[in-house]
């Protein structure tokens, strides 16, 4: 595969949309080219998946180089981990020939979803009456509100002398949490040791304090590929709120849950699928429903990697597609699942939006102005010819290197990866 953007030594890879853009596989392919590969926010919501000689993985916390032999994959302070998820997911690539621990570095910063975390979650979904959010139920809401009020329990604390007694303390008053306010039976204690034992005997050599180790590999000029988790429209503070996850998704979550300066990223990659898809509620303007929406999420296999849960599925949206790029400075993008719309006789593009009678290619930041714009669409011809064994960007057909150019003219920047299915050799580099 030709390397893609020699001269950049840091690159960003991020979505665009609200995840699920197909982000796994580019990091994986665009692994092999780097030293080390480092997520910087979220933690099992996310479902990377990889496509290896017909063989799937998917990664929920570690790393898409993990693939690579040659990666150290680091988990970033700004990420939550799930101690029995990522054993099980160690253990499964273990299982498949992977070595892991030897290449894995875990923030001593990075916050802990702890069992009660995880029923808070879907416990407090189930108490909303109409403005559920639709969680993965990983938890991720309650560990990284722990973490914003202080009372949150670290890797690194872990390697305390006093841990035990400290996490019985938390347990102690989570339980009263469940107990008193969800009506949920309390955890105990001491299984809660054990796991987090459990993981120690696995990890303990993996907890760093990957922030000056960070900076080692910039001094050293390794190179670095940072891997975003979710999209854009799902960060904290610029995405759908209160729809979004509970991190922020955006460029800056680098700095934040990495400690590595925004002047220190060569280029940003945003992966932007051909069409649009979201999981969970929330608004989503060019949202198909009915058969046709339902035909393209069969078309696209569009089906949540952790929840199994199917996804909402509508046209491409450059409106909100032009705020991410605006958000994150995206350089150049990729766009993924070209392959999908093979079979359409013709294809729309959201160019704009109506908001109560006045015209703006503005994306709202109110969530309920967002709820009421009506998308304004551009009608192009599909090119009806099945391309995904196709290598060169030169041999796609008129129609679908047209829709590619469109999107490029209309976000003003590059198009520079094309993926067309899901293996590696899928894809064409421009
Ligand atoms: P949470 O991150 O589990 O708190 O879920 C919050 C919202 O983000 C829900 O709408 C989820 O469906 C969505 N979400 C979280 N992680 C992902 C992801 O990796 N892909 C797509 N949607 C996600």
């Amino acid at each position: 595969m030709t390397v893609f953007n020699p001269d950049a030594r840091v690159q960003l890879v991020l979505g665009t949309q609200w995840g699920d853009e197909g982000k796994g596989k580019i990091v994986d392919l665009l692994g092999e080219q780097h030293d080390v590969v480092a997520r910087f926010q979220g933690g099992p919501n996310a479902g990377h998946t990889v496509q290896i000689e017909g063989e799937q993985f998917i990664l929920h916390h570690i790393p898409s180089g993990i693939l690579h032999d040659h990666t150290i994959c680091v988990i970033g302070n700004g990420m939550v981990v799930d101690p029995e998820t990522i054993l099980t997911e160690i253990e499964e690539l273990e299982d498949r020939g992977f070595e892991v621990c030897g290449r894995l570095l875990i923030s001593e910063n990075a916050h802990l979803i702890l069992p009660y975390h995880k029923i808070i979650d879907k416990a407090s979904e189930g108490f909303k009456e109409d403005a559920k959010i639709g969680t993965t139920g990983c938890g991720i809401g309650p560990a990284y509100a722990d973490k914003i009020r202080r009372e949150g329990f670290r890797a690194g604390d872990l390697l305390t002398r006093d841990w035990e007694a400290r996490l019985r303390e938390k347990v102690r008053i989570n339980n009263l949490v469940l107990e008193r306010v969800y009506g949920e039976p309390p955890v105990d204690a001491e299984d809660v040791i054990g796991l987090l034992l459990r993981f120690m005997d696995r990890l303990s050599a993996s907890i760093a304090d990957t922030m000056h180790y960070m900076q080692a590999c910039l001094r050293e000029k390794k190179r670095i590929l940072l891997e975003g988790a979710q999209g854009t429209l799902l960060d904290i503070d610029f995405g759908t709120y209160p729809f979004v996850t509970s991190s922020n998704t955006t460029i800056g979550g680098v700095s934040t849950g990495l400690g590595i300066a925004p002047q220190r990223i060569d280029h940003t990659l945003g992966i932007l699928k051909a069409y649009t898809t979201r999981v969970g509620n929330g608004p989503f303007p060019t949202e198909l429903a009915g058969d046709f929406g339902d035909r393209l999420r069969e078309m696209g296999g569009e089906y949540g990697a952790t929840t199994g849960r199917p996804r909402r599925c509508g046209w491409l949206d450059l409106v909100a597609a032009k705020y991410a790029v605006q958000l994150n400075g995206v350089d150049s993008l990729c766009i993924t699942k070209l392959d999908v719309l093979d079979t359409l006789d013709e294809i729309r593009i959201c160019t704009a939006y109506d908001v109560q009678g006045d015209r703006t290619g503005e994306f709202p930041v109110s969530g309920e102005k967002l709820e009421s714009v009506r998308p304004v669409y551009e009608t192009v011809p599909g090119w009806k010819t099945r391309i995904s064994s196709l290598t060169a960007y030169g041999d796609l057909p008129d129609a679908a290197r047209a829709y590619l150019d469109r999107i490029s003219d209309l976000l003003g920047i590059p198009v520079r990866i094309v993926s067309v299915g899901a293996g590696r050799e899928q894809t064409i580099i421009l």
